[in-house]
């Protein structure tokens, strides 16, 4: 880090984050610090969420193994129209007001397996995964697998304590028609070792809010990730999340803003590089295509009507994934 980065990255102010502790059995406290943490910045720890720290160890090593292969090993496995595999530097622009360039990261796409013979394989987001073959990368798909899967269930742990906060039952969202077929798209994340500069446009990450239920991230120890909490103040006031070790950081999406007519908050963030290389999975827990997103009836009243029209969960995420990727004819145009 340079002199005037590192007096930049000191005045950015920690934010202190609730931790919600997936073990405990005082589950109205658990609701509590939750529901605060919905209400001021939509961003809080998991704790002792039951994935253990070797697999989330073995997770980060396969990741970095996958991101060091030369880049012509990477394009083969390039991201399909599921939105599954590579995606390259740049391919990612989240904040195209404020960035000149693509996000400076690459990472990889893994979802549900859905084979070719199967129906819903006609669905956006689902189909097969892309595997980097066992001989390179031996073990790789089976740590996915297994991480996907646990982290779902974290996922949905987590949205029986965001049902109760809402004054619902705490399966509400268990629906066969909201979390019976859902979209869990779990992402690899690698940050080249670059310093952003926000001044030209420069980012990790650009700003952003998540597009869907909920997000479940983990991070190596190089800090990065900032959030803001009130979007429209100028200037924006920033904050860092600090990495916590064996925790997940967990942030709303969109789709929970628009249920709860804004009470929870979907909260902008963005990731600045410090010139150290950084590493982070997220996983993103989106309902099922066909659900519709509509204020929840604990969350409105005459004073409060709803804000939003409903929307299908495919229409929405269609709509955020095309605004924020690259055109894949981009990539077919370098081949020839
Ligand atoms: C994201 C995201 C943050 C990080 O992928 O949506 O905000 O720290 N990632 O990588
Ligand atoms: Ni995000």
């Amino acid at each position: 880090m340079d002199g005037a980065n590192a007096v930049e990255a000191a005045g950015v102010p920690t934010s202190a984050l609730n931790r919600i502790d997936l073990s405990s059995s005082d589950i109205p406290q658990s609701v509590s610090l939750l529901k605060q943490a919905c209400l001021d910045s939509g961003f809080f720890y998991v704790i002792n969420h039951g994935i253990g720290q070797d697999l989330m160890e073995e997770v980060f090593a396969q990741s970095r193994r996958f991101f060091g292969l030369p880049l012509s090993e990477k394009m083969k496995l390039l991201r399909n129209e599921k939105h599954r595999g590579y995606t390259p530097l740049f391919d990612e622009v989240l904040d195209t007001a404020n960035q000149i360039q693509g996000d400076y990261k690459e990472g990889y796409y893994i979802g549900t397996e859905v084979p070719e013979d199967d129906p819903d394989v006609q669905k956006p987001h689902f189909g097969p995964n892309l595997w980097p073959s066992e001989e390179i990368l031996p073990r790789w798909r089976q740590t996915m697998e297994i991480f996907h899967s646990q982290a779902l269930n974290v996922a949905k742990v987590v949205a029986r304590i965001i049902a109760l906060a809402l004054d619902l039952e705490a399966d509400f969202f268990d629906k066969p028609e909201i979390l019976g077929k859902p979209i869990p798209i779990l992402r690899l994340l690698h940050y080249e070792g670059l310093i952003s500069d926000p001044s030209k446009g420069i980012y990790g990450a650009g700003a952003h809010s998540d597009f869907g239920f909920l997000t479940l991230l983990a991070t190596d120890d190089v800090p990065g990730l900032q959030i803001c909490k009130n979007k429209d103040a100028k200037p924006q006031a920033w904050e860092y999340v600090q990495p916590l070790k064996g925790a997940f950081i967990v942030n709303l999406g969109d789709m929970l803003e628009r249920w709860s007519n804004c009470i929870f908050r979907s909260t902008l963030h963005r990731v600045i590089g410090n010139g150290q290389e950084r590493y982070s999975i997220a996983f993103f827990l989106e309902p099922n295509h066909e659900c519709l997103v509509e204020c929840l009836p604990t969350c409105m009243s005459e004073e409060h009507p709803p804000k939003f029209p409903p929307i299908l969960c495919q229409t929405h995420l269609a709509q955020r994934y095309g605004d924020t990727h690259a055109d894949l004819d981009v990539y077919r145009k370098e081949e020839v």
